[in-house]
């Protein structure tokens, strides 16, 4: 149980960094705190107009949310860890994203860092979580109803998942499953503009909202 709180604990605090705005300070640019929705993630980076960077951010969130499950996954069975510690380790990642203790708590939305953490559980889960991502904005144009989305399906594919690939995991699903609700929660602003017409589009440059 002590290197469970260790290696959870290690995760909250790799999730804390906030890639939106280390990559934003790195680059010389305004924090992304300070334009369009004021969130710091990878969406909201794009709307500087900074492709680079926004991919940078994506890749960089996403990547905090995968090494510890993969870690965990791979090295973890030496100190009793197993697939069920990495998916908590994935959902601390996520949280420190979320809340960081880096800035002040006030962290993004989470959506790169469990895309992360999903594809660290089961390259399939993640796969087709993010294929539903790509398919909804690519038709809708909304990053957010496509995260929203996709937090809905994830999910469903665990269990699915469970049903014919992998086995069924009580901490997995529950990992999962807290991923899925917090980042419907701190949509809420999100859903309040689709649902009033006044979400921006994908491509949408905009300054505070
Ligand atoms: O990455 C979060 C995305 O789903 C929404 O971001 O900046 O449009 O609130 P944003």
């Amino acid at each position: 149980h002590l290197y469970a709180l260790i290696a959870v604990v290690a995760s909250y605090l790799l999730g804390s960094l906030s890639f939106a705005v280390i990559v934003s300070r790195a680059l010389g640019m305004d924090d992304p705190r300070n334009y369009g929705s004021g969130n710091p993630g990878a969406t909201n980076v794009l709307r500087s107009g900074r492709k680079g960077a926004a991919l940078a951010t994506l890749l960089l969130d996403a990547l905090k949310g995968w090494l510890p499950v993969f870690l965990i996954d791979h090295y973890g069975a030496r100190w009793g860890l197993g697939p069920g510690v990495a998916a908590l380790a994935g959902l601390a990642a996520f949280l420190g994203h979320l809340y960081p203790v880096f800035f002040g708590f006030q962290g993004g939305k989470g959506v790169a860092t469990a895309a992360g953490a999903l594809v660290g559980i089961d390259w399939l889960l993640g796969l087709a979580t993010g294929t539903t991502w790509l398919i909804i904005a690519f038709f809708f144009r909304y990053s957010s109803l496509a995260s929203l989305v996709a937090a809905f399906f994830a999910p469903a594919y665990y269990l699915l998942g469970a049903q014919i690939a992998w086995p069924f995991l009580r901490l997995v699903m529950v990992s999962v499953l807290a991923m899925s609700a917090l980042l419907v929660w701190r949509h809420r602003e999100n859903i309040r503009r689709l649902m009033a017409g006044q979400e921006s589009k994908l491509g949408a440059k905009k300054k505070k909202d």
